[in-house]
C-alpha cells in the first residue's frame, strides 16, 4: 500500500487517489484530517481543478538514474524533489514517498492561496450583509482564515446579471459566483439533464441555463443551491426570510418518501423555516430530492392543537387527562371486535409499537391495519413512490394488511359499516379513505391527528400528534435502514433550552439575553403518539410504564429479531442497516 506525507504525518493511500482525498481522511487509515482549502472539488462530482485554492507544494523521492534507487541523505532519509510550483491537490494523483506541504508549512502555499483569493474578489460584490449565504459562506470563511486583508484593486467591478430566476425554485445571481462549475457538473453528472453551461468569456463568463424553466421539471434542481461555495445560487423560496445564526439546525431525517433521506431542519422561533441535505452514505450520499427540501409547510400550518372532545355537537378544548378519560370510557362501550384501530406508516416505529400493543393486548381488537400512500414511481436516483417513511417498520412489526382481522381497504369499500363502532386513527388522514357521511355513521371516531380537518371537526376525541419534527424516534426506510427522527421544533409543554437532544441557534448559544427573542406563538399543544397511547392505555386499565421512547425502541429490540441488537447509540447520526432486509422491499424477518 503506498504511503505519503501530508505535513510530515504519514498516510496510508491508495492508488489513484488524490491529495485532497487523503487529506479529507478518506480510506487514509484513520491519519487525522488535514484542511486543504477549496472551492470547486466536490467529492460527489468529478475534478475540475478550477478554483486553484487547494494549492500545495509537492515532492517525490529523488531517484538516483543509475540505480534506480532513491538517494539518501547523511541520515539516511530519502532526499526530496519538490516541484518548482504549486500544484492543485483535487487533481494531484498519489505515489508511493509522496510529501505534500500545505499552507500549514509551507510560506510558498501560503503565498498562493492569498492571491488566489485577492484575485477571486476582484470582481466580487463582497455584499456579505444583505447575502444569504453569509455566516455559512466556504469564500467568506476561507478569504478570512486564509486570504488576503485587504483588495488593491482600485477600478470599477464587472457587473453581471443580478436576480435572476432558474425557474420557479432558485434565484442566480451572477455577481457571486465564482465560476467553480459545480452547479453545471451537478446537472451533467447526477441527473445527467445538462441545463446549464458557462456562457462568456474570462471574467464575464458565468453559469447559465438555455432554458431556466426547464429546471422547474429537475426534481432534484435544488441541490445546487447546497452546494455552490457561494451566495450565487438561491433558494427563491427561503431567500431573505431568516440569517444562518438565528436559526438552529437539527440532523433529522425527511419522511416525504420511504427513503429517508438526511436533512438538517433549520428551525427558528419554533417554526420551520428550511431544509438542507445532509450526508449519509447508506440512504442519500450528499443530496435531496426537491420534495423533501420544500416540503415543510405542513410542519407550521394548520396544526391540531390541544385536546378536545365532543360530549354533544361541536368539539370542546379540554385538559389532556380528561380527553384520554373520556377516550378511553367511549373504547370500553364497544366489544373489541366493534374497534378498529387504523396504525400509521408514518409513525415512529415506537408509536406503531405501541399502537399495535393497545390493539391486541389492550384492547383486544383484531382489526389493525395501516393506509398506505402511493404516488408516481421510483426513479433511478433517490425519490420513492411510497410516500410513508415507516411502510417496512409497520410490516416488520407484524402489521400486514387483512393479516389482522379487517383491512383498511374493507373499511374504505364500507363492507364494515354497522359491524366496526369505533375507529381510532394515529397520525393519518382518516377522511383520505372514509368519507364525511361514513365518518358520521361512525359511533365513536378517536383521532390522533397533525392536522385540523373535517375528520377533527367530526371526531369525538381529538388528541393532537407530534410531528417527526418534534420528537425522538425510529424509521425504517425501504432499504431497512433505521434512523434516528431529532426534535428540531419544541411542543408546548417543553422547554428547548432543557432537551438535550434539541439544537440551538448561534444566536441561542452565544447571543445576549437580549437576542433571546422567542416567542410562545409557534409551539403546537400535541404530545408524541406513544406518549398519548401509554395515557390511553393506562386508563384503559394496562399497567404500561415507558417513559421515554428510547425505552421502547429498546423493548423492540429485545422482542423483535430484525431489530435484536440496536439501541440509538448505534443508530447515531447515519443509522443501521438491518441484515435480515435485502435491497428494496423484501423482508425475511
Ligand atoms: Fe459574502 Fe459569501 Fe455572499 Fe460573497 S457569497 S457576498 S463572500 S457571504
Ligand atoms: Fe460555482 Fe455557484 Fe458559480 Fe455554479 S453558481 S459555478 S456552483 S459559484
Ligand atoms: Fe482544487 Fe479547485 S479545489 S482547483
Amino acid at each position: 500500500m503506498p504511503k505519503i506525507f501530508i505535513d510530515g504525518k504519514e498516510y496510508d493511500a491508495k492508488p489513484k487517489q488524490t491529495i485532497i482525498q487523503i487529506a479529507d481522511g478518506i480510506n487514509c487509515g484513520g491519519v487525522e484530517q488535514t484542511d486543504i482549502p477549496r472551492f470547486c472539488y466536490h467529492p460527489a462530482l468529478s475534478v475540475a481543478g478550477n478554483c486553484r485554492m487547494c494549492l500545495v507544494e509537492v515532492g517525490t523521492p529523488k531517484i538516483d538514474p543509475a540505480t534506480k534507487q532513491p538517494v539518501l541523505d547523511e541520515q539516511q532519509n530519502p532526499v526530496i524533489a519538490w516541484m518548482p510550483k504549486p500544484m492543485t491537490a483535487c487533481s494531484t494523483e498519489i505515489s508511493d514517498g509522496m510529501h505534500v506541504r500545505t499552507h500549514h508549512t509551507s510560506q510558498m502555499v501560503k503565498e498562493a492561496q492569498k492571491g488566489v483569493l485577492e484575485f477571486i474578489l476582484i470582481n466580487h460584490p463582497l455584499d456579505c450583509p444583505t447575502c444569504d449565504q453569509a455566516g455559512e459562506c466556504p469564500l467568506q470563511q476561507t478569504t478570512y482564515k486564509y486570504g488576503p486583508e485587504g483588495s488593491r484593486y482600485e477600478f470599477e467591478k464587472v457587473h453581471k446579471p443580478k436576480r435572476e430566476a432558474w425557474g420557479k425554485k432558485i434565484t442566480f445571481d451572477a455577481e457571486r459566483c465564482i465560476n467553480c462549475t459545480r452547479c453545471v457538473r451537478f446537472y451533467d453528472e447526477y441527473t445527467k439533464t445538462h441545463e446549464l453551461e458557462i456562457v462568456q468569456r474570462g471574467w464575464n463568463n458565468y453559469p447559465n441555463p438555455a432554458e431556466p424553466e426547464h429546471l422547474d421539471e429537475n426534481p432534484y434542481a435544488m441541490n445546487v443551491i447546497d452546494i455552490c461555495p457561494v451566495g450565487a445560487l438561491t433558494s427563491t423560496d427561503h431567500r431573505f426570510k431568516a440569517r444562518v445564526w438565528e436559526m438552529s439546525a437539527t440532523d433529522t431525517i425527511s419522511v416525504n418518501d420511504a427513503r429517508c433521506s438526511n436533512i438538517q431542519l433549520w428551525v427558528r422561533d419554533n417554526k420551520v423555516m428550511r431544509i438542507t441535505a445532509r450526508y449519509n452514505p447508506l440512504v442519500n450520499g450528499y443530496f435531496i430530492a426537491d420534495d423533501d427540501r420544500l416540503n415543510f409547510r405542513w410542519i407550521n400550518e394548520n396544526r391540531a392543537s390541544g385536546a378536545s372532545i365532543k360530549e354533544y355537537d361541536k368539539p370542546e378544548k379540554t385538559d389532556w387527562k380528561s380527553a384520554i378519560a373520556y377516550a378511553a370510557n367511549r373504547i370500553k362501550r364497544y366489544k373489541p371486535e366493534e374497534v378498529f384501530v387504523v396504525a400509521s406508516a408514518k409513525s415512529s416505529l415506537e408509536a406503531i409499537y405501541l399502537t399495535k400493543k393497545l390493539a391486541f393486548d389492550v384492547i383486544g381488537a383484531p382489526s389493525l391495519d395501516f393506509i398506505e400512500h402511493f404516488k408516481g414511481e421510483d426513479d433511478n436516483l433517490l425519490i420513492r413512490a411510497d410516500k410513508t417513511p415507516n411502510r417496512l417498520g409497520c410490516r416488520l412489526l407484524g402489521i400486514e394488511p387483512k393479516d389482522n382481522g379487517a383491512g383498511v381497504q374493507d373499511l374504505a369499500e364500507g363492507i364494515l359499516i354497522g359491524a366496526i363502532k369505533c375507529v381510532i386513527c394515529i397520525e393519518d388522514d382518516i377522511e383520505k379513505i372514509l368519507s364525511l357521511d361514513t365518518l358520521l355513521k361512525l359511533d365513536a371516531l378517536i383521532v390522533l391527528p397533525y392536522h385540523n380537518s373535517d375528520a377533527t371537526a367530526t371526531a369525538d376525541v381529538v388528541l393532537p400528534a407530534a410531528t417527526f419534527a418534534e420528537l425522538i424516534g425510529s424509521y425504517v426506510n425501504f432499504d431497512g435502514v433505521v434512523q434516528l427522527a431529532r426534535p428540531a421544533k419544541a411542543l408546548k409543554h417543553q422547554n428547548r433550552e432543557l432537551m438535550k437532544e434539541m439544537a440551538l441557534s448561534r444566536l441561542d448559544k452565544h447571543g445576549t439575553q437580549f437576542d433571546k427573542w422567542h416567542t410562545d406563538e409557534n409551539k403546537v399543544d400535541a404530545k408524541p403518539s406513544w406518549e398519548i397511547l401509554v395515557d390511553l392505555a393506562r386508563e384503559l386499565g394496562a399497567d404500561w410504564t415507558y417513559q421515554s421512547s428510547r425505552e421502547i425502541f429498546s423493548e423492540i429490540a429485545k422482542t423483535v429479531p430484525a431489530f435484536a441488537g440496536l439501541d440509538y447509540k448505534k443508530l447515531g447520526k447515519h443509522g443501521a442497516k438491518l441484515e435480515t432486509v435485502q435491497g428494496g422491499n423484501a423482508v425475511t424477518a
